[in-house]
């Protein structure tokens, strides 16, 4: 681990939002005085109800809660758009940067307005009410920040299923939250190829049979069927709709979305979100750590199908009136500069992204971004997966030309936005560290019993009380969300990451302790990925571990045991790659498909992931005690066969 420390820049310490000064007073104050924090904070939004109370949560089983500002009633998407009409109407909300370098679109804070109250009246006339469920699956265009807005400006609950997921994983979604609506559009388009994004739809609703209307946004144009009755397009429906549309009043509890989400064991699990807590944490977050002044043009490169899209390119952005880059495409699409083409174009000042496409695009070479001009970037962000110091240090050079901070945002859908991230005018870098935690933010390292460690450690990351973007239950499931996040430690939310906290105390996240892996930044639970490969008819059983990969930060490694009468083949292991793009969706593609004549066993019967792990990372001289294995030449066979990097 890098050891090397950045300080505060010094135009930085002098104009920062945040002073290092200021970091340490309000955050003693948010540990002493939270309820007067909070009360301030809650300021930054726009009440139709201010609030009187603050936390009320516990995190233990006998009074387990999790409120905030319960008697506050707001309408999020009247926070992000109807209060920046009077001061910045005619300030660009979106930049749009299509997939084709020639297609781009500015949609001002007026006509963003007026666009979401079209499609909330869109959303009225085909019966969606509060409370309702509406999933949305649609590429990266600007009618989808208008569709989750339109959910919030009337209450709906919106359920975003990313683009790149399969029919069954979409069918699998609607059914869980009994959508009755689904808004999609006719393709999307990535890196020049048409994503059939209508057609999935129609394939999922043969699987799933609670959804009555599919709404149709025309991106490309091209034909795709639509089922009489069922499916409308939306520029026919939004032609008579009008731009006046009232902002539901709703209470600061009230659900605002769910995103489905990977864990350790079963199904993606929906995580729900509710509207004053969360979108005060997206806004408050976004205007600290991105430093966010008037005039900044922030990019965040997410996809909205991931919980970094909601909080960091819709909600926290336009709640602070910022000026969002939305971008279609990929970052090698035409070409290796397309990232920094944008930058170039749109003048954008803060720039956020995933250390994967960070190592992809270091693999390319300097000249791709050495051909545009990055002089207006002030300020880098890293999110996803942890960033390792060389893609770091790449990433100040080459990028920030040693002139912009790197934050390193440390935080999970669970916690609706950063919880462990630097503040670019208060604290010193260190590459590969999150660093310190936010406001109302009380991170601890565990060890395996559950113990606090003190002073520098390393072990499991927990917090130790609730803050506003907390989630606040898992769709349809609460004990499995106390279950989940709160049996294993009582009185203590488990964030399934290990850390480390050094001399400084300063945070550097390890990982995943559960199997959950993380995949190009998209997080995948082994579980998920199994459950897909057992359910083709050649396989017997099937463990599935993380590698470690150059680019994606970790690759997917599948051990399959096949049925008696099967035999593996280069053919078969290509059918069962396919099978499981199939079943989830192209991130999930197996790297290796390693084909295991047993798997090794606890003489109880269970597989020994530990060992897996080991000899997926190529860490065969560590494999640790296998004497408790019922065959131990189980381990002796599959290390001899193992693949080496794909
Ligand atoms: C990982 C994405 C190290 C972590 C926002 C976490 C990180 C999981 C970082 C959540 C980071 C996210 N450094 N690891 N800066 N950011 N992670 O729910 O393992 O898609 O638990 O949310 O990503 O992934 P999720």
């Amino acid at each position: 681990m890098s050891e090397t420390v950045y300080p505060v820049p010094a135009q930085w310490r002098d104009s920062a939002v945040i002073s290092a000064d200021a970091y340490e007073t309000m955050y003693a104050r948010s540990k002493n005085d939270p309820h007067a924090f909070w009360l301030e904070q809650a300021q930054r939004l726009d009440w139709i109800k201010t609030p009187t109370q603050t936390d009320n949560s516990s995190f233990h089983k006998a009074d387990f809660a999790i409120n905030w500002f319960e008697d506050g009633v707001l309408n999020v998407a009247a926070n992000c758009l109807d209060r920046h009409l009077d001061t910045r109407g005619d300030q660009p909300a979106i930049l749009w940067a299509g997939d084709d370098p020639s297609e781009q679109r500015t949609i001002t804070y007026r006509e963003l307005h007026a666009e979401v109250c079209k499609f909330a009246n869109v959303l009225k006339d085909q019966g969606v009410r509060k409370g309702d469920r509406v999933t949305i699956y649609m590429p990266m265009i600007p009618e989808a920040a208008m569709a989750l807005l339109a959910c919030a400006r009337i209450g709906a609950i919106h359920s975003v299923v990313f683009g790149g997921f399969s029919p069954e994983a979409l069918a699998g979604r609607l059914t869980d939250c009994d959508s009755s609506i689904v808004i999609t559009a006719d393709e999307g388009l990535r890196g020049g190829k048409a994503v059939p994004l209508k057609a999935n739809v129609d394939a999922a609703l043969a699987l799933s049979h609670s959804v009555t209307r599919v709404i149709v946004v025309q991106r490309t144009g091209n034909n795709v069927p639509m089922t009489a009755g069922r499916d409308f397009w939306y520029h026919a429906l939004a032609a008579q709709a009008s731009t006046d549309c009232p902002a539901e009043p709703m209470n600061a509890e009230d659900p605002l979305f769910i995103l489905y989400t990977s864990g350790s064991t079963g199904k993606p699990k929906g995580v729900l979100h509710t509207s004053g807590g969360y979108l005060l944490w997206a806004s408050m977050t976004h205007a600290y750590v991105f430093d966010h002044k008037p005039g900044d043009v922030y990019w965040c490169t997410a996809d909205v199908g991931w919980v970094t899209g909601h909080s960091y390119v819709v909600y926290g952005p336009l709640a602070n009136g910022a000026t969002s880059v939305m971008f279609e495409g990929v970052p090698n699409y035409p070409d290796h500069s397309r990232f920094w083409q944008v930058v170039d174009q749109f003048k954008v000042t803060t720039f956020y992204t995933a250390p994967t496409a960070i190592r992809a695009l270091m693999r390319e070479g300097e000249a791709w971004v050495d051909r545009c001009d990055l002089s207006s970037l002030r300020l880098l962000g890293s999110v996803g997966e942890p960033i390792n110091p060389e893609a770091w240090e790449w990433y100040n050079r080459v990028v920030g030309k040693g002139q912009c901070p790197i934050v390193d945002t440390w935080w999970q859908t669970e916690t609706g936005g950063h919880l462990i991230s630097p503040l670019p005018g208060a604290t010193a870098l260190k590459p590969g560290s999150a660093t310190k935690p936010l406001f109302g933010v009380f991170p601890e390292i565990l060890d395996n019993d559950g113990r606090v460690l003190s002073g520098a450690a390393e072990g499991i990351l927990a917090i130790a009380k609730s803050w506003p973007g907390q989630m606040r239950t898992v769709w349809g499931d609460h004990e499995r969300f106390f279950q989940t996040y709160f049996a294993s430690y009582p009185g203590k939310y488990f964030t399934g990451d290990g850390a480390r906290r050094d001399a400084d105390d300063y945070y550097w996240i390890t990982g995943r302790v559960d199997d959950v892996i993380n995949v190009s930044g998209h997080r995948m639970g082994t579980a998920e990925v199994e459950s897909a490969l057992v359910a083709h008819e050649t396989v017997a059983e099937a463990a599935v571990v993380g590698m470690p990969h150059d680019i994606k930060g970790q690759g997917i490694y599948a051990y399959v045991t096949l049925n008696a009468n099967e035999v593996p083949s280069e053919a078969l292991r290509k059918a069962l790659i396919q099978w499981v793009r199939h079943e989830i969706g192209p991130i999930a593609t197996p790297d290796v498909i390693h084909f295991a004549p047993g798997l090794p066993k606890t003489r109880s019967g269970k597989i020994m992931r530990r060992i897996l792990r080991k000899i997926a990372e190529g860490e065969i001289h560590s494999l640790g005690d296998t004497s408790t294995l019922a065959d131990p030449s189980v381990v002796e066979a599959l290390v001899r066969d193992r693949v080496l990097q794909p």
